[in-house]
């Protein structure tokens, strides 16, 4: 497993690669694995004779007020979880590799970012699919890995891919929890014990309204309602959203009569976690 900085390096290692027939999967992140991304992992490595993980603390992809600064990093334990995990090749490039002097070009996206994390991030889709395009004209992999936990983020990736032509097999994977119901997240690091706990209010919210989805309630309100009641309970939490979208557009429905995607955004203490579900998988 080798660890490179440069764009030329990964250009003349797929290159290589290509030049034996082998296939390439990448998985984009932003570091501080854990097992959801070993999960995405081990996908492209089942799918790919090689696998390029890219560890890359995106800044165009924060707001001025986010965390871009305290954003955990630490290369030689990605290292470590990269190869158990089966890659073959880590991208992490300094910010200046990724954006030259003067750079000016950038991908948007005019739907599907209106709603959700789009609406309280207004810079960060843009942000995601600039970068995510460079990486994808970078290693010209055959599939790219995404979590569903990101799922407003995976959906405007696979219309990024659509609309611009690109020859890439998007593959979404499930969300990994830790044993407790929190969903995995490098932002759950910034949490101290207390916030670790009440942290759990997303988790058990978003189990609730699977429930009432299984036991037949079609109302958006009805379930908006009992999941923002609960996480109102917890004092650490301040709701950023609670929304039920329709899955094709992102935009907000009142009747569940379509596949619809419930995601919340919520803070604890200072961080902001997000968990979601899908109507279809309940
Ligand atoms: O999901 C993430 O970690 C990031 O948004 C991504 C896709 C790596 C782009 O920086």
């Amino acid at each position: 497993m080798r660890v490179v900085k440069t764009i030329d390096e990964v250009r003349a290692q797929v290159r290589e690669w290509r030049a034996h027939g082998l296939t390439v999967g990448l998985v984009p992140t932003m570091g501080y694995l854990h097992e959801g991304h070993a999960s995405l992992i081990e996908a492209s490595h089942r799918d790919n004779d090689r696998t390029v993980v890219s560890d890359f603390v995106n800044p165009m992809q924060f707001g001025p007020t986010e965390d871009l600064e305290s954003y955990p990093r630490d290369l030689d334990r990605d290292s470590k979880i990269v190869e158990e995990h089966g890659g073959d090749l880590i991208f992490n490039p300094e910010p200046a590799e990724m954006y030259h002097e003067g750079f000016s070009s950038f991908v948007d996206m005019t739907v599907l970012t209106q709603e959700l994390c789009g609406l309280s991030r207004p810079i960060h889709f843009r942000g995601v699919c600039t970068v995510v395009s460079k990486l994808f004209n970078i290693v010209k992999p055959d599939r790219a890995y995404f979590g569903k936990k990101d799922a407003q983020q995976l959906a405007v990736i696979r219309h990024m891919v659509d609309d611009l032509n690109m020859d890439i097999e998007i593959i979404g994977c499930p969300i990994i929890r830790e044993a407790d119901g929190l969903a995995k997240s490098s932002r759950n690091t910034y949490l101290n014990a207390d916030e670790r706990q009440a942290a759990l209010v997303l988790s058990r919210s978003i189990a609730l309204g699977k429930d009432m989805v299984k036991n037949g309630e079609k109302s958006c309100d009805a379930i908006i309602g009992e999941m923002t009641k609960l996480i109102s309970a917890e004092p650490l939490a301040r709701i950023d959203y609670v929304k039920i979208v329709d899955c094709a557009t992102m935009q907000q429905i009142t009747e569940l009569d379509r596949p619809a995607l419930c995601a919340i955004a919520v803070y604890i203490g200072k961080t902001r976690l997000i968990d979601n579900f899908f109507s279809e998988d309940v």
